[in-house]
């Protein structure tokens, strides 16, 4: 069944049946002020920190699901019936209540239909501003006149602190007071504290409205929902008066009531503001509201933002649903993972204050191709996040201070102990930007250590490389550490894991490239015998015949052997293999071929086979989890982008395209009462076969899903493979597309790309013609290229 559809032109997903099997979310907002938003309109906002900066209450995990949120109540004053601009809170049964929501860049629109009343609200954050605006239309589509009250409602938390806000009640309940203020409710925190006390100052936030006049209102939480009532039937709304009751010594809300009558045919319009600011402060902002054409310039701009950026790259293949994930909602979704990481969404409660390494610096490479100038500055970010014995910090805090930060070293440090791979991550994703920009200056530009010193990034990268030198197993690979990718996997201190090899093989052979540019040569002969000696011990210590181990335990029991009863068959060190170059070509194809038969399921491969149930090690976590789940056998959505661009690298691109299709969400937009989660979102995984509920989702939108199969997508499907000096263009695609096109900004010049593919291939390209010039092969450089390109490959 679907609930919905891509509205490609403009770039929105529109839900069309609001009872979706899960919340279906957006984003909207910046660091600076966030808010995600569900097509019932249930969500939350905070500042700078979903953990610390929360500024509206959502019951996580709750039942009634999905609320609180930001509410529009409408009430017919001649008969006393209610309804929600949103289905939800009220819930009024579908066959008299139309509604849709349109889910857009950085926006959402809800629109209704009830008892011939249409009302729409628009819900974003302006632009570089640290609050939000819900502008509301109401509209009267009968023959008669309609005596309508409309109420803005938000349940504000009470302490910016989440934790505290939920489980300190003894505190926080004492100390916010709400007021009324000409059109607005300001809500104070700890107001007499007028300095600093424990590290807490006082705080405002308001909700008011601009274009309407107040009739009534309500500061306090319980008289406006009353008691032993619920959102759905709030009493202030079902007796039509809010009381003018601020709450002291309780739960605080925003709540705003609007008469209005309306003529056959009229339309009022006014809008909700949001946010953490005084009464100065919020009675300017709502002033600049005042004239409601600014939501429109507001709303344009927002759309000229986020569509120029997605702009730069955009596809026209016979798949209409990878255009819709490639033009929109996979790049999106990279650039909400790039900005928010793994902080705050209907999962995550905000309680990770800062970047896991990893993640970070995988999902800058989502955006590299979109907007290599933001991924520029959180690359450099990133790096001065690795600490100047070469290893990443667990954890690059929101507030990181580079030069004067602890490390896992420390006695004091209580974050984590150092990862495997943390650091390696750097390599792909510099590779990736200097290629994208030609900027390999960058490789010399000098940036500090997170603990102390600086140095340039050709030096961090070196030093990423020591770190895994200084810390060997007993068999010659990096030793595991804490864990490597895999959160759940522990081989011991010295401990070996194949991915982490096939990642430091794979670094070392970026650097030797780079090195062998700046001829540091002994650099470069210190990089070819690491290289040979590593390939070595891959070939001879962790490969079975037809496939490639997880990991030698410190014990020296291998991980993920053929013969092992349980996990005998991983993922990861199959699609790494091929990925890092380590490999020779047909173990490629062998191990490749293996996971198809082993690990590929209808809604992607599996992390490994069996799930581990009776044969687990001390180390092996994941066995906490139920079989089928997560790393244990479930289908890790991150890991499909490896084997996407694994398939891809080899040529393959039937079935580089399966496995991109097994596991799309818009794929399964028609069975999104299977899915459950958003059609499109990725998640981090999917029940495999074992889970009585194969092919449901999990883990919204925050995952590094989003930037892996982006990459496979892209550089793998598509074959778009930048160098310093031009583009290589190498797609593996289906076999039966024809023709496709690919529209790309590059080095600030349009390329237009039409791939043909008459002979039927699945990979590779013979020949290129650049405006009108014929080039043998796949490789454009750079300096054929003018402002505006018109290129056809063949393949
Ligand atoms: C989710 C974590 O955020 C990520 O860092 C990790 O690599 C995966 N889980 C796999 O364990």
């Amino acid at each position: 069944m679907n609930y919905g559809y891509f509205d490609g032109e403009n770039k929105e997903y529109v839900i069309t049946k609001p009872n979706t099997p899960a919340p279906w979310a957006n984003y909207l907002g910046s660091p600076e002020y966030g808010a995600i938003i569900s097509n019932n309109a249930g969500g939350y906002s905070f500042v700078k920190s979903g953990a610390n900066g929360r500024i509206i209450r959502y019951r996580f995990n709750a039942i009634n699901m999905d609320q609180p949120g930001r509410y529009i109540y409408l009430r017919d004053n001649d008969n006393g019936d209610y309804w929600s601009g949103s289905w939800q809170p009220v819930g009024k049964p579908l066959d008299k209540y139309e509604n849709q929501c349109h889910h857009g860049t950085a926006y959402t629109n809800i629109k209704s239909k009830y008892t011939n009343i249409k009302a729409e609200t628009l819900y974003y954050v302006p632009l570089d501003k640290t609050y939000e605006v819900w502008r509301v239309k109401v509209t009267n589509e009968d023959t008669k006149v309609r005596n309508l009250s409309l109420y803005g409602y938000v349940e504000f938390s009470n302490e910016n602190n989440y934790e505290q806000d939920s489980v300190n009640l003894q505190y926080t309940q004492y100390i916010t007071k709400t007021y009324f203020r000409n059109n607005k409710i300001i809500q104070t925190i700890n107001e007499n504290v007028k300095q600093s006390v424990n590290g807490s100052t006082g705080k405002e936030r308001f909700f008011g409205v601009a274009g309407a006049e107040v009739a009534a209102y309500e500061g306090d939480r319980d008289t406006f929902v009353g008691e032993y009532r619920n959102y759905s039937n709030p009493i202030a709304v079902e007796s039509g008066k809010c009381q003018k009751v601020l709450n002291y010594n309780t739960n605080s809300c925003g709540a705003l009531q609007i008469d209005i009558t309306l003529n056959p045919g009229e339309t009022k319009e006014l809008a909700f503001v949001l946010g953490a600011h005084n009464d100065d402060a919020s009675s300017k902002i709502l002033a600049s509201y005042e004239d409601l054409s600014q939501v429109e310039k507001e709303l344009q701009e927002l759309k000229d933002y986020w569509h120029g950026k997605l702009n730069n790259f955009q596809i026209n293949t016979p798949d209409e649903n990878f255009n819709h994930m490639i033009n929109t909602w996979n790049s999106y979704q990279c650039f909400i993972t790039f900005v928010w990481s793994r902080a705050a969404s209907f999962q995550y409660c905000g309680l990770r204050n800062g970047y896991g390494f990893r993640d970070t610096v995988q999902d800058i490479q989502g955006i590299i191709h979109l907007a290599p100038e933001l991924a520029l500055e959180k690359i450099k970010f990133m790096i001065s996040g690795q600490v100047d014995n070469g290893g990443g910090l667990p954890l690059v805090k929101f507030d990181h201070n580079p030069g004067h930060e602890m490390t896992p070293d420390d006695p004091a440090y209580t974050y984590d102990r150092y990862r495997a791979d943390d650091a390696l991550w750097l390599f792909p994703t510099i590779l990736k930007y200097i290629n994208e920009t030609g900027n390999d200056d960058f490789l010399d530009e000098v940036i500090p250590f997170a603990n102390k010193g600086e140095a340039t990034v050709y030096e961090h990268l070196k030093r990423a490389i020591n770190f895994s030198m200084e810390r060997q197993g007993n068999n010659g690979m990096p030793a595991g550490l804490h864990a490597d990718w895999n959160d759940c996997l522990r081989m011991g201190a010295k401990g070996e894991s194949t991915f982490v090899a096939f990642q430091l093989y794979y670094a070392m052979a970026i650097l030797k490239n780079i090195a062998t540019d700046k001829k540091d040569d002994a650099y470069v002969a210190y990089l070819d015998e690491k290289l040979a000696e590593l390939k070595e011990t891959m070939q001879t210590k962790c490969w079975e015949g037809d496939q490639f181990i997880r990991g030698i335990r410190e014990d020296g029991i291998v991980v993920g052997s053929k013969n092992d009863p349980e996990a005998n068959l991983w993922l990861n060190p199959q699609s790494w293999a091929v990925i890092s170059g380590c490999a020779d070509k047909e173990q490629c194809e062998k191990a490749l071929d293996k996971v198809y038969e082993r690990l590929n399921t209808p809604y992607g491969a599996v992390l490994l086979d069996p799930p581990y149930k009776d044969h687990a090690f001390d180390g092996a976590l994941m066995l906490l989890f139920n079989p089928s789940t997560k790393e244990n056998g479930g289908i890790f959505s991150q890991s499909q982008g490896w084997i996407i661009l694994a398939e891809a690298l080899m040529g393959r691109g039937n079935k580089a395209f399966e496995y991109y299709r097994e596991c799309s969400p818009a794929e399964m937009n028609d069975n999104a009462e299977v899915r459950k989660l958003e059609p499109y979102a990725h998640g981090q995984f999917i029940e495999a076969k074992e889970s009585p509920f194969q092919g449901r989702a999990h883990v919204h939108w925050l995952t590094g899903t989003a930037s892996t199969v982006m990459v496979g997508c892209v550089e793998g499907i598509l074959g778009m493979r930048p160098t310093v000096d031009g583009l290589n263009i190498s797609p593996s695609v289906p076999s039966d597309w024809k023709e496709f096109s690919i529209f790309k900004s590059f080095r600030g010049k349009k390329l237009n790309i039409l791939v043909k593919n008459p002979d039927g291939k699945e990979g590779g390209v013979r020949e290129l013609i650049v405006n009108g010039e014929k080039v043998e092969g796949s490789f454009l450089p750079v300096s054929m290229l003018k402002e505006e390109n018109e290129i056809i490959a063949t393949m």
